[in-house]
């Protein structure tokens, strides 16, 4: 459990391994740590939820002991609930889960907790807040997508970033983390980091140009996406 922080809204980024060697996921993940990530983001899709199949449970299994920190899992499939134990026991930190992904995603919270981890809530671009607002004493982090989920280097969709400076208000002085998924580069980066966000997924701005052989590249765009990130929060 890499969890021994003390809560706070500093800027953290996470890469998606979604834009990693496939073949290579561990030296991939000990190299974006080597390279100064926060976090590492684990995207599980089931074919179904969204229309792509990555990994399940025993591929975090098998990264776990590569990732130091935090293993930020985004959970992309329906049904959630009979998989959450499996995660945990993998080794997840956290453990998101969509709102759109069933109807009883209070129960889903309550069991992600339950199994001992952090629990996370995403929503998709066509969703709204009004049923967040509901739970946030349940979660630990919300996450707003900012591309309709299932592919990485997809368009940043500008109109989320409303969504964003709205959900920071309604979390308050809450312990709840803001995560934003999908499109995040140096240009996008300070639009959501002063509109209230501290977690960062990134996968093709951190993973372009570099390799597990050349891993320079990916601690440039770390530097680069987080130095905008908070510039724009000065
Ligand atoms: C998309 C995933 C994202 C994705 C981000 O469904 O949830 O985490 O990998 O990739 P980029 O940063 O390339 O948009
Ligand atoms: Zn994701």
């Amino acid at each position: 459990m890499a969890f021994t922080q003390a809560f706070n809204r500093s800027i953290k980024i996470a890469p998606s391994i979604l834009s990693a060697d496939f073949a290579n996921f561990g030296a991939e993940c000990q190299a974006i740590e080597a390279q100064g990530c926060d976090w590492v983001h684990v995207d599980v899709m089931d074919g179904h939820f969204v229309p792509n199949i990555t990994f399940g449970p025993a591929t975090c299994a098998a990264i776990r002991p590569h990732i130091k920190g935090v293993m930020d899992v985004h959970l992309m499939i329906a049904p959630v609930d009979p998989y959450i134990d499996a995660f945990a026991t993998a080794g997840a930190d956290v453990i998101t889960a969509h709102l759109e992904a069933g109807p009883h995603i209070h129960r889903t919270l309550q069991a992600i907790r339950g199994a001992g981890a952090k629990a996370g809530l995403a929503i998709n671009p066509g969703t709204g807040l009004d049923d967040v607002k509901h739970l946030l004493d349940m979660v630990d982090l919300v996450c707003i997508m900012t591309v309709n989920p299932g592919f990485g280097g997809q368009k940043f969709i500008h109109s989320q970033v409303e969504k964003v400076r709205d959900l920071r208000a309604m979390i308050g002085d809450r312990p709840v983390h803001i995560e934003i998924d999908g499109g995040v580069t140096v240009e996008t980066a300070p639009l959501v980091a002063a509109a209230g966000a501290d977690v960062l997924v990134a996968g093709s701005a951190v993973f372009k140009g570099g390799s597990v052989s050349n891993p320079a590249p990916y601690g440039e765009n770390i530097r680069a996406i987080r130095a905008a990130a908070e510039a724009a929060c000065a």
